[in-house]
């Protein structure tokens, strides 16, 4: 459906900040065009992303409790195993259904989709190079830069996404590697570590810096590392990957060095490598050289508050600029990108955008982190509650895990929620709402949550005494 009429936007990325982006312009009434290279929409994150990851958690979830639980409350199956094949066919299935349905919104809405590689060859004037080579050019008000990141290696590491593989590879594996090594402790490699563990792999993750799971509260992760070690998971932090050797029995070796007290040197074999150290921007082969639009030391294109870039006319959102790589970010920056267009509104609170770990159990924060506070030098209170004194929890045998609320001491104004549990991803939404509105911990506590759930575990968090704790 490409077309030759001037548009009012062209979006050039169809993942989650450009499709969001171009369904918000069709339904404000704008001509606007999606250009997206892929083939399909939903960039990263529905393709290679959050989807296909979310559904392999879960059904590995299954497996794991199938084995290990179900006999716990009474329920005998016969012997557990698992089809990487059908479990595959199933993460495949869950990703056509929502990009195909992307589609279907966009002709609903009015939005027209070119297929192909965008580059931007004026300022008002995005070239689409079609599979077959084919070049047409679109004429717009205004583009909107929507590319999204790619993976990164390390020097003198080739990805081959079979046996170096990164997080695309990951989630295409056709057999369960006996040994994982994970290169990072960040979030792609704890979620897909976790899946591959759960199916049998021993799973060993080497991280650079002291910690896991940078970002989050770092009480949070020192426990959710443990929590991971109980699920057979090793880490050595502090290590340093050097290189990858092939042996010649078809394995690899991951050879390391310590960079600090606790870290390992030596090689560790594995049949599979999961590479997973970050994300850079995809902002080359664009011709933003050709309109003179800025991009920083990372490559991220440079924005205002409206996300403007230095050409008036040009755009960008998403992994594509600054700010955490998240694809709730991409589209809150999409959905304020287009209004800021249609009639100069528009605006992201970057304090409070949620962070969710996938693992079992879950780990969600937002707003600030202890470390964040004391730096500050807030003066805040904390509150903790465990899960163990949570009536569902118990009942559903799923007990690991605390809330830690944080606050100011004088206005008991919200400043950071942190959950470990199951479910915490879900639950983290009543926090960035109460952080949005600015609400006190006195405004959770003497809300009524309903009984039983994990989320009174957030109220009583909140509680100055808590009943049950
Ligand atoms: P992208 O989703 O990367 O989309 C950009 C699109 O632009 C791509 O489809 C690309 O093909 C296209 N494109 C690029 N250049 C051109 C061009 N020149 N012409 C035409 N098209 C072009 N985030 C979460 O919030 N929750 C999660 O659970 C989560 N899980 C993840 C799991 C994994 C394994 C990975 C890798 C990422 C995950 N993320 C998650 C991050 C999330 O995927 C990204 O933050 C999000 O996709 C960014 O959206 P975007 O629209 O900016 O870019
Ligand atoms: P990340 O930035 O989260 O973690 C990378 C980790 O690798 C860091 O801990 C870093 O210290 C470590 N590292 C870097 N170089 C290293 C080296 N040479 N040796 C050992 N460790 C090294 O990046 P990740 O996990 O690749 O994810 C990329 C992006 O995708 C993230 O920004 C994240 O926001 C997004 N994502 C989000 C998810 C979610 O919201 N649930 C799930 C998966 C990805």
């Amino acid at each position: 459906y490409s077309t030759a009429e001037q548009q009012d936007v062209v979006i050039i990325g169809g993942g989650p900040g450009g499709y969001v982006a171009g369904i918000k312009a069709g339904q404000l009434g704008m001509k606007v065009t999606v250009v997206e290279k892929r083939g399909k929409l939903g960039g990263t994150c529905l393709n290679v992303g959050c989807i296909p990851s979310k559904a392999l958690l879960n059904a590995s979830h299954m497996y794991e409790d199938a084995k290990t639980r179900f006999s716990n409350y009474g329920v005998k199956v016969g012997s557990v195993e698992v089809s990487v094949a059908d479990m595959m066919k199933y993460k495949e299935k869950s990703v056509n259904g929502l990009t195909s349905g992307i589609e279907g919104l966009f002709k609903k809405n009015k939005v027209s989709y070119s297929k192909g590689h965008g580059s931007i060859v004026s300022p008002n004037q995005v070239e689409v190079t079609a599979a077959d080579g084919t070049k047409s050019v679109i004429n717009t008000k205004n583009i909107v830069i929507a590319t999204g990141s790619d993976v990164v290696s390390l020097p003198g590491l080739v990805i081959d996404e079979k046996q170096i593989v990164s997080s695309t590879g990951a989630l295409s594996l056709t057999t369960v590697p006996k040994r994982l090594v994970v290169i990072g402790g960040g979030v792609i490699g704890l979620e897909l570590g976790s899946v591959w563990s759960r199916l049998g792999s021993e799973t060993t993750v080497v991280e650079f810096t002291p910690r896991i799971a940078a970002g989050a509260d770092g009480e949070v992760a020192k426990k959710f590392q443990r929590t991971l070690e109980k699920q057979h998971i090793k880490f050595h932090l502090e290590t340093k990957v050097t290189g990858v050797t092939k042996n010649a029995d078809g394995t690899v070796s991951v050879n390391t060095e310590s960079v600090g007290g606790s870290g390992h040197s030596g090689a560790i074999v594995a049949d599979v490598v999961l590479v997973s150290v970050g994300r850079r921007p995809q902002t080359q082969q664009l011709g933003l050289e050709k309109v003179g639009v800025a991009t920083d030391k990372a490559g991220r294109v440079e924005v205002d508050e409206n996300f403007r870039s230095n050409v008036q006319s040009v755009f960008a959102i998403g992994d594509a600029i600054k700010g955490p790589m998240l694809a709730h970010k991409a589209e809150e920056e999409g959905i304020a990108c287009i209004e800021y267009l249609h009639n100069g509104g528009g605006h992201v609170n970057y304090g409070a955008i949620p962070s969710v770990i996938y693992t079992h159990p879950e780990v969600a924060w937002v707003g600030k982190t202890e470390e964040e506070l004391v730096k500050e030098g807030a003066k805040f209170k904390v509150g903790k509650f465990p899960f163990m004194a949570n009536s569902r929890a118990r009942t559903n045998d799923d007990t690991e895990g605390f809330v830690k609320m944080l606050s100011d001491v004088a206005t008991d104004r919200i400043l950071g929620v942190h959950i470990m549990g199951a479910n915490a991803g879900e639950m983290i939404a009543e926090s960035v709402l109460a952080v949005e509105y600015g609400a006190s911990t006195e405004d959770i506590a003497r809300t009524c949550h309903a009984h039983p759930t994990l989320s009174e575990a957030v109220k009583e968090c909140a509680m100055e005494k808590p009943i049950h704790f």
